[in-house]
């Protein structure tokens, strides 16, 4: 099909948008409007404010948001919010916080919160004399000039920590980097960062500019590349962990030793080799993921962060690691995140609201360590499964519901599924194969289904 680009979309109304789409993609078919609108809500402001989140919105992606209770969190009993469409995520949590609330909990530790941005420039002078310049007059003048916007951050207790001047020229000709390091406290400080760093390059240009001691070749030299915060917070760091003595760790046919030699070296393995590393910390980030969704905060931005501290020691490695010492079996998680509980979605999203207010309103560090639990949470209970009765019993019995819903199976067929695999490990052609005897009908093509 020969497309022509389109002009002032934007401007378009939604209807507008929804009805050029569907001429455009969908061949002009009706059912696709409705599909659309089926998800607009009837609070027209609360469609407003969903709207208003983003640009060109025609409806809204339903994402399903659940629960995972027990979690037992440095004494505290916590219920935590998921959003997330994996089906066997927060049964898996669940699961996980229910093992470890009678054994302990699990216990969480703030070890730092600083966050970092960074001014990228050029200059082609001596980084000996910019260094000079740099500690003798422009680190007091960008503190200074910011003193506006850090003004309320400074009445919560943060601020700017620390600024420094970076050669990076060995690796690149001259570049070279202001690195500041902020406290947000409990905003994730995105905006914050980004306009201090802002104004430290106007600061730096004006200096530079009207310094005595560098010739005009070296002032005309500097140019500024960009301003921006750093997703990548090894510095802005929490620890989960859970921890209890070897026995305790049998269940059922699978003794303590065995457990442990298992479990650990499925962690080893996630240490040493990137292919399951990759998969591993997917898992852990299923239900990192999930809480951070509910929350309201950037679940790119701490994607990304835990990916780069995966790699931190030359190569792509476990999240999670695990000991036994003087009879003690020890679990846990070192996850770099930045995390907001003002600002942003946090005040604006009604869903979000009622997430922190579950969570019991805390504070930007709390939230970082209940966000690391749900991620060691489930990074133990995808081990555990693995290593003893493997993935698909579980993942199966989950997705059933998926492969029934997918059939338009009636309430009666989905109770009669559930007690016919209740002894037998679910498979996509097993289902297949007792629906149609069910419905009594030879293949699933003569259902004539979604037509
Ligand atoms: C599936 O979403 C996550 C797992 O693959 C994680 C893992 O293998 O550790 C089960």
């Amino acid at each position: 099909m020969n497309r022509q680009p389109v002009e002032g979309f934007s401007k378009l109304s939604k209807e507008g948008k929804i009805e050029w789409l569907v001429n455009e993609y969908l061949q002009g078919d009706p059912k696709a409007i409705n599909t659309l609108k089926q998800y607009w809500n009837d609070d027209t402001d609360l469609q407003q404010l969903h709207d208003d989140f983003s640009e060109n919105t025609i409806s809204n992606f339903y994402m399903p948001f659940g629960l995972a209770p027990n979690f037992l969190i440095n004494d505290q009993l916590y219920t935590i919010p998921m959003a997330v469409e994996e089906s066997s995520v927060v049964a898996a949590a669940s699961k996980a916080a229910k093992f470890w609330l009678e054994r302990g909990g699990f216990k969480t530790t703030v070890l730092s919160t600083t966050k970092l941005g960074h001014v990228h420039f050029m200059f082609s002078g001596s980084p000996a004399q910019l260094q000079a310049i740099f500690q003798n007059t422009i680190k007091a003048q960008l503190i200074e000039d910011t003193n506006e916007i850090t003004h309320n951050m400074r009445g919560r207790g943060g601020g700017i920590i620390a600024l420094e001047l970076i050669d990076k020229t060995a690796e690149l000709a001259d570049y070279f980097q202001i690195k500041a390091s902020f406290e947000t406290v409990d905003s994730m400080g995105a905006n914050f960062i980004n306009s201090c760093l802002e104004q430290f390059a106007k600061t730096l240009r004006s200096l530079i500019d009207q310094s005595s001691e560098l010739n005009h070749q070296e002032k005309e030299s500097l140019q500024i590349v960009m301003c921006i915060l750093s997703n990548y917070t090894p510095d802005c760091i929490v620890r989960a962990e859970v921890s209890c003595p070897v026995d305790q760790l049998a269940e059922g046919e699978v003794t303590s030793e065995e457990f442990i030699e298992k479990f650990s070296r499925a962690v080893r393995i996630a240490e040493i080799e990137p292919y399951r590393a990759t998969t591993h910390n997917k898992g852990i980030m299923n239900g990192i993921d999930a809480v951070v969704i509910a929350t309201g905060n950037d679940f790119r931005a701490v994607e990304a962060c835990a990916h780069t501290y995966a790699s931190k020691d030359g190569h792509y490695s476990s999240l999670t690691h695990c000991e036994v010492k003087d009879g003690i079996f020890r679990f846990w998680l070192d996850l770099p995140i930045a995390l907001g509980t003002i600002g942003g979605l946090t005040t604006l999203h009604p869903l979000v609201k009622l997430a922190l207010s579950v969570l019991g309103k805390p504070s930007a560090s709390e939230l970082m360590g209940i966000v690391a639990v749900a991620g060691l949470a489930q990074n133990f209970g995808a081990l555990r499964s693995l290593v003893t009765t493997g993935i698909q019993k579980g993942h199966m019995k989950m997705h059933l519901m998926n492969i029934l819903n997918q059939l338009e199976a009636t309430e009666e067929e989905k109770n009669h599924f559930l007690i016919f695999f209740k002894d037998k490990t679910v498979s996509h052609h097993m289902v297949i194969q007792e629906f149609c005897q069910l419905r009594g009908v030879n293949s699933i093509e003569e259902l004539n289904l979604n037509k």
